[in-house]
Order: C-alpha cells, then sequence, then structure tokens
C-alpha cells in the first residue's frame, strides 16, 4: 500500500509542536519544544512571549522532525496546520511556517481545529468509531462533542464559565503550586481525602453543561479563611476534596450524556485527560455501557502537541478538505 505522510504544526499556546505522521495513525517523529519555564514567573502564558519563542523554536523544530522520521520534503503528501482556536500571535507562527512549505514545495495545505485535534489524539490507541462522543477537557475548553463523522463534530455542552484546567491551575496558584498545577494537585489528591466537600454545580439541571467557577471560589474562600483565621489546612485533603468534586462534575455530565446518545466510544482528551483521577472514574462508569468502547488519548498525548494535528489533519485529507495560502489564524474557531 501506498503510504501517506503528513508533516504537521501545532503552536495555538506554549508548545512549539512538529510532527511527521505516517498514514494517520503512526507517528515517525513528534517534536514537542516547551515554553513553559519562560511563563512559570508569570502563573500563566504570556501571549507576546509565546508568540516570540514559537518564531526561535519552529525552523529547528521542522529540521529535527524530519530528521528524526528519516524522510524530506520530497517524500511529503501534505502539510496539515492548527488554524485555531488559540493564541492569535502564536497560531500565526505555526501558521506561516505550513503555508511556507506548502507552497514551496507545492503541497496540500490542510487546515486543523485544535479540539479537533486533542480527540485525534486517541486515533493513536485505536481507529475512531462513529456515532462517538468525545470529553474534551484541556486548559482553554471543557466540552462535551458529538462526533457524527470523522470530520462532523458537534459541542453538546461546555462549561459556562472557567475550563476544568484552568480551575486546576488557578486553585494550585492559592496553594503556592508553580503554574500549570494540574498534575501535581492530582498527585497530591492521591494522598488526601474529600473531607471538604465542595459544591458540584449544576448537576441536576437538564442539560450537558459544567461549571467550575463555584468549586474554584468555594476552595479559595476556604483557603483564605484559614489563613485569616490562622489554622493551616491539609493540601492534600484539599487537593483531594478539589478533584473529588471536579470529576464527578465531569464523569455525572459525560454519564448523562451517554444514557442519550447511542455511541460506539467515549473519547476523552485534552490536556486534564492525563488525569489519574478522571481516567479511573470513568473506567469505572464504562462499566454500566458495556457497548461502548472507552478510548483515554495516550498520556503523553493529552497535552498539545503536533501529532495529534497529524491524525486529524489525514482525515481531513481523506475527506477532501483543504486550505489556500491566505489560511489565516482563527483564535476562536469553533467545531
Ligand atoms: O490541552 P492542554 O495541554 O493545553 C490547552 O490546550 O489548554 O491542557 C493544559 C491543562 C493545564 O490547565 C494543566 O494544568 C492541565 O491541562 N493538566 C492536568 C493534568 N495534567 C495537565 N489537570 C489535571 N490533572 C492532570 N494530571
Ligand atoms: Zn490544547
Amino acid at each position: 500500500a501506498e503510504r501517506n505522510l503528513i508533516l504537521a504544526f501545532e503552536s495555538s499556546c506554549d508548545e512549539t509542536s512538529v510532527a511527521v505522521i505516517e498514514n494517520g495513525s503512526k507517528i515517525l517523529a513528534n517534536i514537542v519544544a516547551t515554553q513553559i519555564n519562560s511563563h512559570k514567573r508569570f502563573g500563566g502564558v504570556v501571549p507576546e512571549v509565546a508568540s516570540r519563542h514559537h518564531i526561535e523554536a519552529i525552523t529547528l523544530c521542522v529540521a529535527d522532525a524530519l530528521e528524526q522520521a528519516q524522510v524530506s520534503y520530497e517524500d511529503l503528501d501534505a502539510v496539515a496546520v492548527t488554524y485555531g482556536p488559540g493564541l492569535v500571535g502564536a497560531l500565526l507562527v505555526g501558521v506561516a511556517a505550513a503555508k511556507a512549505v506548502a507552497f514551496a514545495h507545492n503541497l496540500p495545505l490542510i487546515p486543523v481545529n485544535h479540539m479537533a485535534g486533542h480527540i485525534y489524539a486517541a486515533r493513536f490507541v485505536s481507529p475512531l468509531k462513529f456515532p462517538a462522543l468525545a470529553l474534551l477537557v484541556s486548559g482553554g475548553h471543557t466540552e462535551l462533542v458529538y462526533l457524527a463523522g470523522p470530520t462532523d463534530f458537534k459541542i453538546i455542552g461546555e462549561t459556562r464559565d472557567d475550563a476544568a484546567g484552568e480551575a486546576y491551575d488557578k486553585v494550585g496558584r492559592v496553594l503556592g503550586l508553580s503554574y500549570p498545577s494540574g498534575k501535581e494537585i492530582d498527585e497530591l489528591a492521591h494522598q488526601g481525602h474529600d473531607s471538604f466537600h465542595f459544591p458540584r454545580a449544576m448537576e441536576n439541571e437538564d442539560n450537558f453543561d459544567f461549571s467550575f467557577s463555584g468549586l474554584k471560589s468555594a476552595f479559595i474562600n476556604t483557603v483564605h479563611h484559614a489563613d485569616q483565621v490562622g489554622e493551616s489546612l491539609d493540601k492534600a485533603d484539599l487537593a483531594a476534596s478539589f478533584q473529588a468534586s471536579a470529576v464527578d462534575v465531569l464523569a455525572h455530565k459525560t454519564v448523562k450524556a451517554l444514557r442519550k446518545f447511542d455511541v460506539k466510544q467515549l473519547i476523552l482528551a485534552g490536556g486534564v485527560a492525563a488525569n489519574k483521577g478522571l481516567r479511573a472514574r470513568l473506567d469505572q462508569e464504562l462499566t454500566a455501557f458495556p457497548e461502548v468502547e472507552l478510548i483515554k488519548a495516550p498520556l503523553k498525548l493529552c497535552g498539545d502537541n503536533a501529532a495529534m494535528i497529524g491524525a486529524a489533519g489525514y482525515e481531513a485529507y481523506q475527506a477532501g478538505i483543504r486550505a489556500d495560502l491566505d489560511l489565516n489564524a482563527e483564535p476562536s474557531l469553533e467545531f
């Protein structure tokens, strides 16, 4: 069989990444240059700093990816790139680089939605089967998505305020943890107990939406109150209580969606999909849905990377989706 090779770009936030993907499912290279140390001192991603780092890193990432994959430009079939959602200046660097390669080597340019990319990280575990549902949890998004076909996605529920990862990072800051703090809270949570029992927002509402700002506020108020009265609270119990509430809410709405929609698979993806508590909870909940296959994005591909963009790009390529060289970054892109 003919082998299809896609060069994929991702630069929507604070990771510069370039990958070479074979037939949409095999990673020949996935170079990820993280800028996280440049943003830590600010407690979050500074857009202007992100853009500058992307510009410095991107050509080196392309060279590394091609070398690691042992392919040259002549071997490529297409170029895929994240064009939104994300930080506009950051996105523009990947879009410009992808266009340059597509133009210089006369290759088709495939536009990829970053969130569709997160979903396709699951492709490296197993082929996707439709219809499917995806729980997409990241630093910027928290949504339940109905997947009618390989490129036909519809949001059925989403957060009304903070994204799950954003809430993790904000309470981590209050605990004095460094940014991003999701992974550390996850680890702390396994050493503590849900002794605070923070609120579970919107669980009884008849929709698939989420809210994390009430949980975040309850957490922050508890810590500030303890500070004022000179009481010291157990960090592991705080983390465990926060995580219990966040995971409960995510699992509850996901199960509700599984009851309503007849699907073949449930896909868990996005940065927060690396959460051990959430992964274990969904394993447990899915025993009640034996006809639904749970596919969790591989731990190494939960965070931002170009491999997932290459996998999503391959499906778009097969579907005949192409962009012209006037492709622009779309910071608020939706499905
Ligand atoms: O998908 P991602 O890499 O970037 C965005 O597109 O937003 O997600 C990053 C988010 C951060 O908020 C980070 O704290 C969170 O994912 N995260 C976690 C874990 N690992 C990363 N949150 C909870 N538990 C984890 N183990
Ligand atoms: Zn992301």
